[in-house]
């Protein structure tokens, strides 16, 4: 049995009569402990298969198991940082990261919680913005109280739809870090559904890549660089300019390559 698995899962979006299959016949298995990331072109169901295993959607085929038990609607065993930022306006970073704990039920003690919120918005380098309510915060900001959010409810199982994708250059590298880190550490490892339009960031932090076309999984390439190499001895290798290259000729297919020629999407 896999940590998590679709089987043969196809969803269709209904709508004021109109109908749009988002996914369909989609198989996928995640091992416990396995870091999958999840990449393609935009509007392929990437999010969309996040949501069903989040259980905030529901296949119209098939179907999403979870510890070999159906997903009948969002757990604690799941945490999740959503494509666009989703924390309580009303709430201060604090307090949002705070609540994210208590939710998972880590602690009963409320100094431990707020230790644990402070300590974790201070790991995504927040530290002088606990106080500060999300409006006065950047977008990139948010996007990190939510990350400090999911990841110190210390969950088993982690759905990241394009977690990074706001964040500076600098704070992604020490976010990349971080969640190696916490995902990747011994025997406490976590499976981690990793969406990403970013193919260096897929290569170094995945075990295994999944690119998906419109509706279905395309192809799965397993990949796996051990966690003490470093990023140049990673992307200087062999293996990484073939995955690379594999990765960017998916994303061509069926577009102009030639600099300065325009492709039609
Ligand atoms: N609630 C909905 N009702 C109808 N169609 C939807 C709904 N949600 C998503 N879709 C459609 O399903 C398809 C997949 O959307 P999804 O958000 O999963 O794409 P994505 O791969 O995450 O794209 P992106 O990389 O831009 O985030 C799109 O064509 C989208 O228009
Ligand atoms: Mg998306």
């Amino acid at each position: 049995m896999s940590k998590v698995e679709l089987n043969n899962v196809s969803l269709e979006f209904r709508d004021a009569g109109k109908s749009f299959v988002a996914l369909e016949k989609v198989n996928l298995k995640i091992e416990e402990g396995e870091f999958v990331c999840i990449i393609g072109p935009s509007g392929c169901g990437k999010s969309t298969l996040i949501s069903l295993l989040a259980g905030l959607n529901f296949p119209t085929e098939g179907e999403v198991r979870i510890d070999g038990a159906a997903v009948r609607g969002t757990g604690t065993d799941r945490g999740m940082v959503f494509q666009h930022y989703s924390l309580f306006p009303w709430l201060t970073a604090k307090k949002n990261v705070y609540f994210g704990i208590k939710q998972a039920n880590l602690f009963q003690n409320k100094k431990q919680i707020e230790e644990r919120a402070l300590e974790y918005l201070k790991r995504v380098n927040l530290e002088e913005y606990v106080d500060k309510y999300p409006y006065q915060l950047s977008g990139g900001m948010q996007q990190r109280v939510a990350i400090a959010r999911t990841l110190a409810m210390d969950t088993e199982i982690l759905l990241l739809d394009e977690p990074f994708g706001a964040i500076d250059p600098k704070n992604r590298l020490a976010l990349q870090a971080l969640t190696v880190k916490l995902c990747k550490n011994g025997d406490n490892r976590k499976a981690v559904v990793f969406v990403t339009h970013d193919i260096d960031e897929a290569i170094i932090l995945a075990d295994r890549i999944v690119f998906m076309e419109p509706k279905r999984i395309k192809e799965e390439i397993s990949i796996g660089f051990p966690v003490d190499l470093t990023r140049e001895e990673i992307m200087v290798s062999p293996k990484y300019m073939e995955i690379r290259n594999r990765l960017m000729s998916l994303f061509l297919q069926d577009v102009g390559n030639r600099i300065g020629e325009e492709v039609v999407l």
